[in-house]
């Protein structure tokens, strides 16, 4: 199914800057039914945050990091979530399905209990973060743990929708991209367009999402130009990357990479990420849990942003475009950091740290005495 707007006039970025920075400033632009009614946690409107310190590490004149970490549930799929909920209850459904690496099921599971519909989860077995699985327990989702990872789960979703047993809320829903496309529309409201835009790429969904955004608002005279896109994937889950480089798509069976979110080996959108990649003149790499790590810690160490694995990626594949001089030194960049690091905190718990432990508080201050002076 396709959705495209259509029957618009006269709007204009005043139009939405009247109204509060959250996802349904733009309403007009998304095209669900008007008798629709809307459930929403408020998600959207989330910090673009100048990255000084870090743009000068990448040697990055300017760049921005979107904290999509920001929204209700820690991830971007919010976005997706308040409008594919709204149509689901819209359309009657009593029940909705995702497989997921943990974002989407936690966000489909918020939502849908906003809107009084009962979630079913299916997520790869030891799979997902600690952080992700409870959120998926906490809002009381039926959870099916499988074993062979995300694209077997993925497969029971695809069966599953075309009996319609549950409302699937996958990003193969399209009303998930349109909800999504909705970064595209922040970014330009508050900063114009950026000459490159960094996204991690797992499924594909955010990469099309992101990209039918900024073609709408072309269309709509709204901006000017397009930026170009870099999709970044994780070294031992590069499908769309490995597309991107040699001209064939194949799936990489049992994928691995730290970052659980987008350990993906056979994405559902790979034709349309593709697509976005080629039609944006951007490019495409991956690169290795190594740096992904490094680029989670820098983010945090430099700007104070905690990010998880999978959204540290963009960052790290940001570092190899400019080395490779792909993205040049005096383009502003926008990195989406796509979720919260909250979300993983046995990643976070890798990192170094000066670390003691003490049995009183006599101990301590004599500790803190001797680190300061020393
Ligand atoms: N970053 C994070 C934190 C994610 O959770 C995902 C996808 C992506 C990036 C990639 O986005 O799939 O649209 O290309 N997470 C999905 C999930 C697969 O089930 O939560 P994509």
């Amino acid at each position: 199914m396709r959705v495209e707007l259509s029957n618009i006039n006269d709007l204009s970025w005043d139009v939405f800057r009247k109204r509060k920075f959250y996802l349904w400033r733009y309403r007009e632009l998304i095209p669900i039914p008007l008798d629709a009614e809307i459930f929403t946690l408020y998600e959207g409107g989330t910090p673009l945050v100048e990255a000084r310190r870090l743009g000068s590490l990448l040697h990055v004149r300017e760049l921005y990091i979107k904290f999509e970490g920001s929204n209700p549930t820690g991830s971007f799929k919010d976005r997706g979530m308040t409008v594919a909920v709204s149509m689901a209850k819209y359309l009657g459904a009593k029940g909705v399905v995702c497989a997921s690496t943990g974002n989407t099921s936690s966000s489909m599971a918020a939502y849908a209990r906003r809107a009084g519909i009962k979630p079913l989860i299916i997520v790869p077995k030891g799979g997902i973060t600690k952080g992700k699985m409870s959120q998926g327990v906490l809002y009381g989702a039926t959870v099916i743990e499988i074993s062979g990872g995300f694209d077997e789960a993925m497969s029971v979703v695809l069966k599953l929708a075309k009996d319609l047993t549950l409302y699937p809320l996958n990003s193969i829903n399209p009303w998930r991209i349109e909800g999504q496309k909705t970064v595209a529309y922040e970014i330009a409201d508050e900063l114009g367009v950026p000459d490159w835009i960094a996204i991690p790429v797992g499924n594909g969904g955010n990469i099309t999402a992101l990209w039918k955004g900024f073609k709408e608002l072309k269309r709509l005279g709204l901006v000017s130009k397009l930026p170009r896109i870099l999709g970044v994937q994780a070294e031992g889950a590069s499908p769309i990357v490995n597309a991107f480089k040699f001209g064939i798509y194949k799936p990489v069976i049992d994928p691995t990479t730290i970052a659980s979110a987008i350990r993906i080996g056979n994405p559902v959108h790979w034709e349309r990420a593709l697509n976005a990649l080629t039609e944006s003149r951007g490019y495409a790499l991956s690169v290795s849990d190594q740096e992904i790590i490094e680029a989670q810690r820098m983010i945090a160490r430099l700007e104070g942003l905690g990010v998880e694995p999978a959204s540290a990626s963009s960052i790290a594949g940001l570092y190899k475009a400019v080395e490779l001089g792909i993205v040049g030194r005096d383009d502003t960049v926008v990195a989406i950091a796509t979720g919260h690091a909250l979300k993983d905190p046995d990643s976070s718990l890798i990192h170094d740290a000066e670390y003691y432990e003490v049995s009183d508080s006599a101990t301590a201050i004599e500790l803190i005495n001797k680190l300061v002076s020393g």
